[in-house]
């Protein structure tokens, strides 16, 4: 085709992806030379020795050497589709993000992951789901990198590392592919009892869901809104399935896995082809900003927490509809790179110490990933607002930059472009107070009560649940080899439950060992007391 976007020196920019190949009337070299044989390579006679002067043949074989990029390092399993977002208008109190205006429709691609399979694992193993949404807002690209459940297994970036080396697979013999089932996972959560919660999440039934149709996703982290006035409001972020929340059983699961690998990206093409679009609400829980932080003795945060939904109850600020699928998963659904940092106007950040690793870690691991700086300019990262941005070169540089030095002020290039000020629409970081502090490797106290959210997680569990559960660990701790490992776990359900602790210890083989906690909340409030039945636990 004609290329529909022409750089000052005649090339292409690449902004039709279309005109990037394959779309020409006859076969070319990548220099678009017409080829009039692509099955023989160039011989001495047609028994003789393939010549080295074969350059067809050469560029052939090496753009396929090259094709395979590195998987993420963390989610490398993915399936993604294109939607539409579209602004409820409730949310104008709180955020003065353009699109979260009533009736703003803004464009999306939504990707669902698994996190510790490797990209050929399959789709119904036990695992947290990744649920990340590039919003291509008219004020740049938001970015919500959620999950499907709703809390974390720490609270600190800095180990993230760790928690990832012990969930995959084991050095020496790379098991398991992509399972939560080994040792080194169960060491860990064992010995650092932050990661309970998240842990009890995976055995529950969300660790299988039925289908990413059928998920809810979570922002996890406390976000900080903030209206046009300047005032500000902390929030979590809640995506409500139209279809419900459902869950495979345990069994379903393990069928499915060897004979549909694929269940789950089937299912959501297959859904969208047949044009039965998923939808999902954005919801958020509201609460005061204040200076420490906290809603109802909960620290917010800690995103080891969540806050109740009836205490804080999720109010619906927009829809999210899924109606397209991918052209091409490699172009798309595997070059996509999402960043919690890509926020707009109306939308912050707070201190949560593990969003604050999260900030570095994405741009740091796409410049591996997708081989240079210059990502932005694939077309799936392409925001849809204008870019004046000052940056050049680099590996991959498509843009043809004229004019000269980037640099600002600079007199020698038609004075300083437009600076937005502070009421024109630039992103202004909410200048929170910061208190005096000493420099410290210390965590606050708010962050070591483990147990008062797995409990409040597991009274709220139906009977069946709570079998599923019970079944899960027991599977799962069943699969480690060491002795000592399942030991430690017992201990940390005996923190949580007498009945969960000994039904997995029978299951198990084992005795049961006596709680080391208490079994009542460390910071127990009026509105939390007022839950009844799931809090206080008994
Ligand atoms: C992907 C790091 C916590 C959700 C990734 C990737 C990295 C990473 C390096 C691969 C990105 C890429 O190659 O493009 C971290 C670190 C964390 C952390 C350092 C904590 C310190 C979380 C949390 C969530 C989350 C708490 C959910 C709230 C995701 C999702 C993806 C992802 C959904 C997949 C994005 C996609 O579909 O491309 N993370 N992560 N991560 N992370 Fe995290």
């Amino acid at each position: 085709g004609s290329p529909a976007t022409v750089s000052p020196t005649g090339q292409p920019t690449g902004a039709d992806p279309s005109d990037l190949g394959q779309a020409g009337p006859y076969l070319t070299t990548a220099q678009g030379a017409r080829l009039y044989e692509t099955d023989k390579s160039l011989k001495a006679g047609a028994r003789g020795p393939v010549l080295l002067q074969d350059h067809h043949l050469r560029e052939k074989i090496t753009h396929f050497d090259h094709e395979r990029i590195p998987e993420r390092v963390v989610h490398a399993r993915g399936a993604a589709a294109h939607g539409v977002f579209q602004g409820y208008g409730t949310a104008a109190q709180v955020s003065k993000a353009a699109f979260l205006a009533k009736d703003v429709e803004t464009p999306v691609f939504v990707r669902f992951s698994t996190v510790l399979g490797s990209r050929g694992s399959s789709d119904t193993v036990r695992d947290t789901r990744g649920f990340a949404t590039k919003f291509y807002t008219a004020q740049g690209t938001f970015d919500l990198v959620g999950n499907n459940i709703p809390v974390f297994f720490i609270q600190d970036s800095i180990k993230f590392p760790d928690i990832i080396h012990a969930g995959k697979p084991h050095p020496d013999r790379e098991i398991p592919q992509a399972q939560s089932a080994h040792d080194t996972f169960w060491d860990f959560v064992s010995l650092h009892t932050e990661a309970t919660h998240h842990t009890m999440w995976n055995m529950s039934d969300r660790g299988i869901p039925r289908s990413y149709r059928m998920m809810e996703g979570f922002g996890v982290h406390t976000f900080r809104l903030v209206n046009a006035e300047g005032q500000t409001t902390l929030v979590k972020f809640h995506w409500k399935p139209k279809l419900g929340v459902h869950s495979l059983v345990w069994e379903e699961a393990q069928i499915i896995n060897g004979m549909d690998p694929d269940f789950h990206r089937r299912d959501l093409a297959d859904a969208i082809e047949a044009g039965a679009f998923p939808q999902w609400e954005l919801g958020i829980q509201t609460f005061p900003d204040n200076p420490e932080q906290m809603y109802e003795g909960i620290d917010l945060l800690d995103p080891t927490n969540i806050v109740p939904e009836e205490i804080a109850p999720v109010q619906p600020i927009g829809l999210l509809t899924l109606n397209a699928n991918p052209t091409n998963y490699f172009a798309e659904t595997e070059q996509v790179a999402f960043h919690p940092g890509h926020l707009v106007p109306g939308i912050d950040i707070t201190d949560d110490p593990l969003l604050a690793g999260r900030l570095f870690s994405y741009l740091d691991t796409q410049i591996t990933r997708l081989a240079g700086p210059n990502f932005a300019q694939i077309p799936i990262n392409r925001t849809h607002a204008p870019v004046n941005d000052m940056l050049r070169d680099g590996f991959h540089q498509d843009a043809v930059h004229a004019g000269v030095a980037p640099y600002r002020p600079n007199s020698l290039d038609g004075g300083c472009p437009f600076l937005a000020g502070a009421d024109t629409g630039a992103y202004i970081e909410v200048p929170v107070e910061v208190p005096a502090a000493r420099k410290v490797r210390e965590a606050p106290a708010t962050f070591s009560d483990h147990f008062s959210q797995p409990r409040l997680f597991w009274k709220s569990l139906t009977d069946v649940e709570r079998e599923h559960l019970i079944g899960a660990y027991t599977f799962e701790l069943g699969k480690c080899y060491e002795q000592a490992i399942k030991e430690r776990q017992l201990k940390v359900l005996a923190n949580i439950d007498p009945q969960l602790c000994e039904q997995v210890a029978t299951g198990l083989g084992l005795p049961v060992p006596e709680p080391t906690v208490e079994l009542t909340p460390v910071t127990p409030s009026p509105a939390l007391s007022q839950l009844g039945q799931v809090w206080p636990p008994d």
